[in-house]
């Protein structure tokens, strides 16, 4: 990983001045799968890994920015925004200052140096660290005060509007508001969220199958587009809901004969992940950790059946895994179709875990798998230098 040292010695050799630098992390999703756009609950935590930004500001309207990730470079001008994605690294950080400039944040010009250590396309959230360090980063040094919710359905509108994928909100806010040791319960239709507190003896430990979610933002777009029909068609019995948020398990079961077979699993998986959302929720703070390990279950077989976003290295890793002493629970993490597994595991069985699963998956599939040991960490922050304060 690159040191904040290291990162200001790059940004002076490439752009010779000095910068401030902003992190901001991926995240892992406990539960809650798919209800964020439903106007449901989510449970995410911020993990370690981190899309740094080294940031000084220029005297014109131009951004210039370099990925060190994807060793390249581009140029833009703040009064001439391409108004959609280019299939390229840029649309990212493109997208954010698209989408703060149409919101009346008006920019300066920067160079920014972009480094990253968020895994890519395994479901950890890469695209909403660069956004929302990009994001920061711009705002501070434009000397916009940060309103993390606000910056968060920046980062959102970014992704719905610019790049065409549409996400819900859950990823960039736990990259705003994540905090160490913590879990983020979050309302994604008020936006009111608390903090939940992870047990200490218990690491976010997270397996990679290392199978890419290819092809994924089209399912997801149609996942989205199935719930919409579903409220759609509840709607016509129910006629004050407008989301599946609005709807209970009894109703959608009293009205299943509206809904084709795969449109009722669909509703079906986001109205009972909701509820395993509170339970986990509620267990967590009461330390019962021992009744996490079914909701897990049940939420990764939901996945699996009712919304068909699982794949076979997704179930061989959360079957490996389920049975093993010290894990409190297993499930699929975040959009599907590959990507990875979320594993609550003792602290003191973390490596015998790490080991065992990597052995076992590995015959099993052939596929040699990433293994995280992560704790729950702090959201977005400037780290060094501030530019909020200079002109
Ligand atoms: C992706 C999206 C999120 C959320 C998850 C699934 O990570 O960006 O908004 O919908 O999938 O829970």
């Amino acid at each position: 990983m690159t040191t904040i040292q290291d990162l200001l010695a790059k940004f002076q050799r490439r752009f010779s001045s000095r910068a401030a630098v902003y992190h901001a992390p991926g995240r892992v999703n406990l539960v809650g799968e798919h209800t964020d756009y439903n106007d449901g609950f989510v449970l995410p935590a911020a993990i370690g890994f981190l899309c740094s930004v080294a940031i000084a500001p220029r005297n014109d309207r131009k951004l210039v920015l370099y990925s060190e990730s994807f060793d390249s470079s581009m140029e833009a001008d703040l009064d001439a925004l391409p108004r959609k994605a280019a299939g390229h690294w840029s649309d990212y950080p493109l997208g954010v200052a698209t989408s703060l400039e149409k919101s009346g944040y008006r920019l300066s010009g920067a160079n920014l140096y972009i480094t990253s250590d968020v895994p890519l396309g395994v479901g950890l959230s890469s695209s909403a660290a660069f956004e929302v360090a990009v994001g920061y980063a711009l705002l501070d040094t434009a000397h916009h005060p940060i309103d993390r919710t606000r910056l968060a359905q920046m980062c959102q509108r970014a992704e719905n509007e610019f790049v065409g994928a549409h996400v819900g909100i859950m990823d960039p806010f736990i990259s705003c508001h994540g905090r160490a040791e913590h879990a983020l319960l979050l309302d994604c239709r008020s936006l009111e969220f608390q903090f939940v507190p992870l047990p200490a003896k218990v690491k976010l430990v997270i397996c990679n199958t290392m199978v890419k979610h290819q092809h994924a933002a089209g399912e997801y777009n149609t996942r989205r587009a199935e719930c919409e029909e579903g409220v759609r068609l509840i709607g016509k019995a129910l006629p004050g809901i407008s989301a599946l948020r609005d709807v209970t398990l009894v109703q959608l079961e009293q009205h299943r004969g509206l809904l084709p077979d795969a449109i009722y699993r669909r509703c079906r998986h986001v109205i009972t992940e909701n509820d395993r959302v509170q339970k986990v929720a509620t267990a967590l703070e009461n330390g019962k950790i021992g009744e996490l390990a079914p909701l897990f279950a049940a939420s990764h077989q939901s996945m699996r059946d009712d919304y068909e976003i699982s794949c076979p290295e997704l179930d061989i890793m959360v079957a490996l895994a389920a049975g093993k002493t010290g894990v409190y629970g297993a499930r699929m993490t975040g959009g599907g179709f590959g990507g990875c597994t979320i594993n609550l595991v003792a602290t003191e069985r973390s490596m015998e875990f790490q080991q065992q699963v990597a052995a076992e998956y590995y015959s099993a599939t052939g596929l040699r798998p990433d293994i995280y040991v992560c704790a729950a960490s702090q959201g977005a922050e400037n780290v060094a230098g501030d530019n909020s304060s200079t002109d």
